[in-house]
C-alpha cells in the first residue's frame, strides 16, 4: 500500500467521536420498493430529491460523519446542479460508496447467498475516487435457519470481503466491511452470538491473510440480538452484554471503530440498543468506536413524512434531524 496515513486518518473521522454514518446506498430497486410503499413514483428525479433532502438537512452534519452513496447518487447533481459530492464535502461530510453487486444465491447451498462484484472492482473502485469517494461498503449476507448457515457461505463471503477490502485499500478507499448475520427468523440470541462470532473469526483470519491493514478499515456489524420472530426476545441490557462480549472475543483492538446497521430494529429498538451497547462498552473498556451506519433507522420516519408531504422537504429534514441527533446522542451514552 503506498500511503497509510489518509486511510487511518479518514477511517477514525468517520467514527469520530458523537457521529456515525448515514447509510443511503439502497440500490434502485430497494429504495423503489420503499417507494411503492408509500406510493412514490421510484423516477431518478424522486430519488434525488429525496435523499438531497437528507443530505442537505440543516445541522444534520452535527451528527453524520460520513453518507453511503448508491453509483447513481455518486454521479448525480442536486436541483441546483451542484454534485452531490461537492455538496457532502463543502458540509464536512465524507461521501461513500457502495461497492458490491448483491448477494445471490449460492451454488450447492440451497438458501444461502454470496455477495458478488469483484469482477473490474479495481478499476470501479479507481474511478469512485476520482468522483470523490473516500470509503467503500461491502455486505455480505448470513442467513440463520434450521441448518444454515454453513461454514462454506461463512468462509466464501468473508473471503469476497477481504479481497474487496485489500482492493478498496489500494484505491485509496477506507473499506467498511460489512458481514450481516440476519435478525429473521425465531432463533434465541444464543444462536445469534455463535453465528455472528463465527463470521466474525473468518472475517478477521481472512482480512490478516490477505494483508489488509486493519487500523484503516471500520466493521460495520448486526447486534448479538434473538431473531424477530422469537417467542421471548432477550432485553436491551442483555443484547448489549452479548453484543459486546462477542466483539471483545473477536474483533482486534487496531479497528477504530464498529458502525452498527440497524438491521430491520424499530427506530427507537435500534437507538436503544445503541445507547446501552455504549454504556456496556465503556464499562468493560472496549478499544473501538462504538457508533451507527444505519438506513432504515435513521430514514423511516423522515421517509414517510417526506412521502406524506409531497415531497415538501422541511417536516422531512426536522424529522431526519430528530433521529440524528437521538441516535447520535445514543452513541454518546457512558
Ligand atoms: P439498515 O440499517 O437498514 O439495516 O441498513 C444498513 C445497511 O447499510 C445495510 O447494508
Amino acid at each position: 500500500m503506498q500511503n497509510a496515513q489518509p486511510l487511518v486518518k479518514t477511517a477514525n473521522a468517520l467514527v469520530a467521536p458523537g457521529k456515525g454514518i448515514l447509510a443511503a446506498d439502497e440500490s434502485t430497486s430497494t429504495i423503489g420498493a420503499r417507494f411503492a410503499a408509500l406510493g412514490v413514483e421510484n423516477v431518478e428525479r424522486n430519488r434525488r430529491d429525496y435523499r438531497e433532502m437528507l443530505v442537505s438537512a440543516a445541522g444534520a452534519s452535527e451528527f453524520i460523519s460520513g453518507v453511503i452513496l448508491y453509483d447513481e447518487t455518486l454521479r448525480q447533481n442536486c436541483a441546483d446542479g451542484t454534485p452531490f459530492v461537492e455538496l457532502l464535502e463543502e458540509r464536512g461530510i465524507i461521501p461513500g460508496i457502495k461497492v458490491d453487486t448483491r448477494a445471490h444465491p449460492l451454488a450447492g447451498a440451497p438458501g444461502e447467498v454470496v455477495t458478488e462484484g469483484l469482477d473490474g472492482l479495481r478499476d470501479r473502485m479507481a474511478e469512485y475516487y476520482e468522483i470523490g469517494a473516500r470509503f467503500a461498503k461491502w455486505r455480505a449476507v448470513i442467513a440463520i435457519g434450521p441448518h444454515l448457515p454453513s461454514s462454506y457461505c461463512i468462509e466464501v463471503n468473508a473471503h469476497a470481503l477481504a479481497r474487496y477490502a485489500a482492493l478498496a485499500q489500494e484505491a485509496g478507499l477506507v473499506p467498511i466491511i460489512e458481514p450481516e448475520v440476519l435478525m429473521d427468523g425465531d432463533h434465541g440470541i444464543d444462536r445469534c452470538y455463535d453465528v455472528t462470532q463465527d463470521a466474525l473469526r473468518e472475517v478477521y483470519s481472512q482480512l490478516a491473510a490477505q494483508r489488509v491493514m486493519l487500523e484503516g478499515t471500520l466493521l460495520k456489524c448486526n447486534m448479538v440480538l434473538s431473531g424477530k420472530e422469537a417467542s421471548n426476545r432477550a432485553e436491551q441490557e442483555e443484547v448489549a452484554e452479548r453484543t459486546v462480549d462477542c466483539l471483545m472475543r473477536n474483533v482486534p483492538a487496531a479497528v477504530p471503530g464498529i458502525a452498527f446497521l440497524s438491521g430491520g430494529q424499530g427506530d427507537d429498538e435500534a437507538t436503544d440498543n445503541l445507547r446501552t451497547i455504549n454504556i456496556r462498552g465503556k464499562e468493560v473498556g472496549a478499544p473501538w468506536q462504538l457508533t451507527f451506519s444505519f438506513a432504515r433507522a435513521l430514514q423511516s420516519t423522515p421517509l414517510q413524512i417526506w412521502a406524506a408531504n409531497g415531497g415538501a422537504p422541511l417536516p422531512a429534514q426536522k424529522a431526519f434531524y430528530h433521529r440524528a441527533s437521538q441516535t447520535a446522542a445514543a452513541r454518546n451514552a457512558a
